[in-house]
């Protein structure tokens, strides 16, 4: 399973990626919003966190156009600033025609929003490269995220989707909207290939109480070796 790291704050960017278990990052209009983005600032921002993370990192950049003809030349404008960028669509009709559009340009896209088998279905055959089904916005109303994240990570499995997707690569099931270090555990138990997870997360990802209390311990017994 790969991690990706869901933000567009550099700082943080910077941070995950000195740990050496950084895959890829993921941007969206509202993390932008968040360290107070401006539009004129945006490509130069993306290519901030493309150089920070190196070409082997993919780095989803998304489009806010609503038509395909607008996502497309979004998408182009945005694959233009680095080689790792990914243009990150939405899972409706525009999106899906986008998408095939640029799949055949070889500018490689993420169906964000998807909240379902079908829309998962149409995306990977629309040549996506990676699909982001959303887990805590399907909790915020009351339903189960991790279940329906799960089928998608079944119904996608099905099937090789190799011959629609540009240069051939499998799609890849980026779990999004991940809240805590638990839907991190249930998505590799349900073999999703990616979790795109918010820096905070990843920091609790890593603590354990016992890790803690074993490391205090040992540091006490040393403290002995060092004093006999
Ligand atoms: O990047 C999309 C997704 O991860 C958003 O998460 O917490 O705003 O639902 P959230």
């Amino acid at each position: 399973m790969k991690f990706f790291v869901d933000t567009a704050d550099l700082k943080e960017i910077e941070e995950a990626a000195s740990w050496g278990a950084l895959a890829g990052v993921t941007t969206n209009p509202s993390l932008y919003a968040k360290i107070g983005g401006k539009l004129e600032d945006f490509d130069g921002h993306m290519k901030k966190i493309c150089d920070i993370v190196g070409p082997d990192c993919p780095v989803s950049a998304e489009s806010v156009a609503m038509t395909r003809d607008e996502m497309i030349a979004d998408g182009e404008r945005l694959a233009a600033i680095a080689p790792n960028i990914v243009v990150k669509l939405p899972t409706t009709v525009e999106g899906l025609a986008a998408c095939r559009a640029l799949a055949e340009k070889g500018i490689r896209c993420n169906m964000t929003l998807c909240f379902s088998v079908p829309q998962a279905l149409l995306a990977a055959r629309a040549g996506a490269r990676y699909i982001s089904p959303f887990i805590g916005r399907f909790d915020d109303i009351s339903q189960d995220g991790l279940a329906e994240v799960e089928n998608i990570v079944t119904a996608i499995g099905n099937y090789d989707f190799t011959e629609h997707a540009p240069n051939g690569e499998q799609v890849e099931i980026i779990a999004a909207s991940v809240r805590s270090a638990n839907h991190v555990t249930q998505c590799a138990l349900m073999g999703a290939d990616i979790a795109t997870v918010p820096f905070g997360v990843i920091k609790k990802m890593i603590q354990h109480p016992l890790t803690d209390r074993g490391l205090e311990s040992f540091m006490k017994d040393w403290q002995k070796v060092l004093n006999a």
